[in-house]
């Protein structure tokens, strides 16, 4: 059954570790991630972007089949389908299709605009009991076609945001969606630690987690982050592993066209890739709090 990701973070800020966040594009993501989340006892959230939903056909097509492999891979950790970097209208129209778990970006919208929103919407999730992640301060990079240019959240707006009730908080720190330049600076600790003493117990939400090195991130969940958010490692890890397989030119050999045998690697690649990023996280046995 999906769960709301409040528990599991509000059990993560208190134990010390973060929760990964890892987006999916298709079944053999889903699968995958959802059989490295489980090997490791580990409770884990599913990130669906907008594009993503509509390149699945929507977003009850998602819960759909996020909710059978539940039953039928036997998955026994918490597990929730979250909307990544919804608009208002997606975040209405994912909780109609049964998610358990919304992000709303307010951070493109004026500040009095993200608020009013926000507000909305901690009262819908709250009478569903889904949890609700809200933004403050634009996380840079691109993502769907979404482009930030970056910015560092100001600690007294992600209070105002946070007193409204929402379950997690992104705040950017200097993050970035997709590969990190040459020349980016790192995260910038001092504001996360601003913005930490701030918002006190919220779980913070780290986005870009691809490329960030393992001492920045483990520095990142000593100061308060409690989900970490990854997309584009998978993604490159995935293209590694079909390309290699195609330039092998197994899928020539026998019947290796088969999309189940051609698919295979990649999938195989995402079970790695999650399965060392939860050790890293430190969230791998942890999916026995009480629910
Ligand atoms: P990356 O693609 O950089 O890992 O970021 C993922 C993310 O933050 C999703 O919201």
């Amino acid at each position: 059954m999906l769960v709301s990701a409040k528990g599991m973070l509000d059990e993560a800020v208190k134990g010390h570790y973060a929760v990964g966040q890892f987006n999916i594009n298709n079944l053999e993501w889903t699968k995958a991630i959802l059989t490295a989340a489980n090997n490791m006892n580990a409770p884990v959230i599913l990130g669906v972007s907008g594009g993503a939903g509509k390149y699945m056909t929507g977003f009850k097509t998602v819960a759909a089949m996020v909710d059978a492999m539940l039953d039928t891979m036997n998955i026994s950790v918490p597990v929730a389908l979250h909307l990544d970097h919804g608009t208002y209208e997606q975040a209405l129209d994912a909780i109609d299709a049964g998610f358990s778990s919304i992000m709303f970006d307010g951070s493109s919208l004026p500040f009095e605009e993200n608020l009013e929103k926000t507000k909305y919407l901690v009262n819908l999730c709250a009478g569903k009991s889904l949890s609700l992640e809200a933004e403050v301060g634009a996380i840079g990079g691109e993502e769907d076609g979404v482009v930030g240019a970056g910015e560092v959240a100001d600690p007294a707006e992600c209070k105002t945001i946070a007193d409204l009730g929402v379950s997690m908080l992104a705040a950017g720190i200097g993050n970035i969606h997709g590969v990190y330049p040459e020349n980016w600076a790192g995260l910038q600790f001092d504001a996360l630690k601003a913005i930490k003493e701030q918002v006190g117990d919220m779980p913070l939400v780290l986005h870009g987690g691809t490329g960030i090195p393992d001492d920045q991130i483990k520095k990142a969940i000593d100061l308060g982050v409690a989900k970490i958010n990854v997309n584009t490692e998978c993604q490159i890890v995935f293209a590694e592993a079909t390309r290699k397989y195609i330039e092998a030119g197994k899928d020539q050999q026998g019947k290796g066209f088969d999309p189940r045998k051609l698919l295979a690697p990649g999938y195989d690649a995402i079970i790695d890739k999650v399965t060392e990023k939860i050790a890293l996280f430190g969230s791998d046995n942890k999916a026995d709090y009480k629910l």
